[in-house]
């Protein structure tokens, strides 16, 4: 993102009334939403226990012992003393080192050995550490779930399980699944994403210009943006929305103030694809 537009955009979704912020080291602006973070405590705007700041583990450091460093390393960008949820982005390991993408001479990323079960004990530590309030995964299958939950000693549980979820991709085995066990659901690219090629499938369809969202939008005097979103909640799923524009920042947060019948959600769903936009094809 240019310099500067994520401290503006999460300065303008704060005073809108957001309060979970879902970042990454891998954003690289780690030190931008610090600093709006940091500058609406200093307004009195909010107070530090008001935000939920999600952060993530990247690919190269899950061998255990770096799993701490790296949370570490994610708060002094902040400069914040703790992360609401840390959580494990992927359940594939990279070779640690500084590349974030490491390659071989073919340009095929280089795979790491590492047990994810040792890598969530390296989690836990950190929870009990006090550096992070909760712990969770991204991007884990029910197998890779079960794994953890299954795990012999676990201390704590996922509590969420941040994955790709929309009206073109439900989820509703994996929903049904953490529901059980009382994992929350975080659904990525709820609007469909920023159909960016570099890393979205773009032969689906672009979500938000879907008719039924659209018809249904109109009935309440929302947008298809809006009726998606209020979806997910509605259904239990976290959503995570992403706009780097005022208007659409404040548009996403006004989906308080309707509600979806049984029969408009039951269409929504069956708008599931069962395709995803982020095919994580690494
Ligand atoms: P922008 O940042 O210019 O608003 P997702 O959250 O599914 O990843 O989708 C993000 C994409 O959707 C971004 O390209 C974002 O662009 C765009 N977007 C965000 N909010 C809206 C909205 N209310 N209507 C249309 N597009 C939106």
């Amino acid at each position: 993102t240019p310099k500067g537009s994520c401290l503006e955009s999460v300065k303008i979704a704060i005073d809108t009334g957001y309060r979970h912020i879902d970042g990454a080291f891998v954003y690289y602006n780690e030190h931008e939403v610090g600093q709006a973070i940091r500058e609406k405590i200093a307004e009195g705007k909010i107070k530090r226990e008001d935000i939920f700041y999600c952060g993530k583990l990247w690919n190269t450091c899950h061998p255990p012992e770096l799993v701490r460093p790296t949370l570490e390393k994610t708060l002094k960008i902040l400069q914040l003393d703790y992360v609401d949820l840390y959580i494990i982005e992927l359940p594939m390991a990279f070779k640690p080192g500084d590349a974030i993408y490491p390659k071989d001479e073919n340009g095929k990323i280089i795979y790491h050995e590492t047990d994810l079960c040792a890598t969530w004990e390296a989690m836990e530590a950190c929870k009990d550490a006090g550096l992070a309030k909760s712990i969770g995964v991204s991007n884990f299958n029910r197998r890779q779930l079960e794994m953890i939950l299954n795990k012999p000693g676990l201390k704590y549980k996922p509590v969420s399980n941040q994955v790709e979820c929309h009206p073109y991709f439900t989820q509703p085995k994996l929903l049904e699944f953490c529901r059980q066990h009382n994992i929350v659901i975080v659904g990525y690219s709820p609007l469909g994403t920023s159909r960016d090629e570099t890393w979205v499938n773009v032969s689906s369809p672009p979500l938000l210009k879907d008719p039924v969202l659209n018809a249904i939008g109109k009935k309440y005097n929302k947008t298809a943006a809006q009726v998606a979103l209020r979806f997910s909640i509605q259904r239990g799923v976290v959503v995570i929305p992403k706009s780097f524009n005022p208007q659409r920042i404040r548009e996403n947060f006004q989906i308080f103030d309707f509600f979806l019948t049984e029969k408009e959600m039951k269409e929504i769903e069956a708008l599931n694809k069962n395709i995803r936009y982020v095919e994580l094809l690494m």
